[in-house]
């Protein structure tokens, strides 16, 4: 399949501004000459304009770790998608693990916002994934269908053409547990099948990303897998020369 692989890092809750100026300057030096990967940088919210005088003209590409669902509005702790078009994002993470655990985001608040960043023009990065009790009954492939079923309720097949889809087991994120590439392969061949039933062969051309515990030493063997087409990076993104060596052992 002519999928470009896409390699984004979440910094989640770390770096101040200063941080991620120094980041960007170091992680550009590194990353300037790749061409066949899409790098995306997804960055605290405070961090992101700064970020966009660094990143500008660069190939790196710009990306936040939530959104609202709401164009504007009285709705205190929110950024909307034009907040995240004004600096120069064009990449959002939705319904990230995290947030639904932590702070109660369900299929439908994600739902909207998948919407809501594809009407603005940016590119949502949908998580989803089981956890460790679901994997161990064997219910694993259901609750990660009926997530991305519910979350792309409701898109044109346009709208579904332009969404990127990332696989993330709990039980593997930030625990040092990679989900084997045969796992990783198998569950990002089944959302691809889910994704073939609502758009056809469209699906192809969607890529789809493996996230927990990605390294410098093992993303080169998750990316032999035919249908995953690159991966979501957490503490391995977090230092510039590492997340770098990923990216060009990824290519
Ligand atoms: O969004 C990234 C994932 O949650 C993976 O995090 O690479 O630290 O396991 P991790």
């Amino acid at each position: 399949a002519d999928r470009r692989p896409v390699i984004a890092g979440n910094w989640k809750m770390f770096k101040t501004v200063h941080e991620a100026e120094d980041y960007a300057v170091k992680f550009l030096d590194e990353v300037k000459d790749v061409t066949d990967i899409d790098i995306v940088l997804c960055a605290p919210f405070t961090a992101l304009s700064a970020l966009k005088n660094e990143l500008e003209e660069s190939i790196v590409h710009l990306g936040a770790q939530n959104m609202a669902w709401a164009d504007q509005g009285a709705y205190t702790g929110e950024i909307s998608a034009q907040m995240l078009l004004d600096v120069a994002c064009t990449y959002v993470i939705l319904g990230h693990s995290e947030r639904r655990e932590m702070f109660g985001e369900t299929d439908e608040e994600i739902a909207r916002k998948v919407q809501q960043a594809l009407r603005a023009g940016l590119t949502p990065i949908l998580c989803c994934g089981e956890n460790l009790s679901l994997r161990e009954e064997g219910k694993a492939v259901e609750r990660v269908q009926g997530q991305v079923t519910r979350a792309l309720a409701g898109l044109s097949a346009d709208e579904l053409s332009r969404i990127i889809i990332a696989y993330e087991p709990i039980w593997a994120i930030g625990t040092g547990k990679t989900a084997s590439s045969k796992d990783a392969q198998e569950m990002c061949a089944s959302i691809r099948a889910t994704l073939t039933e609502r758009m056809g062969m469209a699906a192809e051309k969607v890529p789809i990303l493996y996230g927990g515990s990605v390294k410098a030493e093992n993303i080169a063997e998750l990316m032999t897998e035919p249908d995953v087409d690159g991966a979501l990076v957490g503490g391995a993104s977090l230092d510039p020369l590492q997340f770098a060596k990923l990216i060009k052992n990824a290519g």
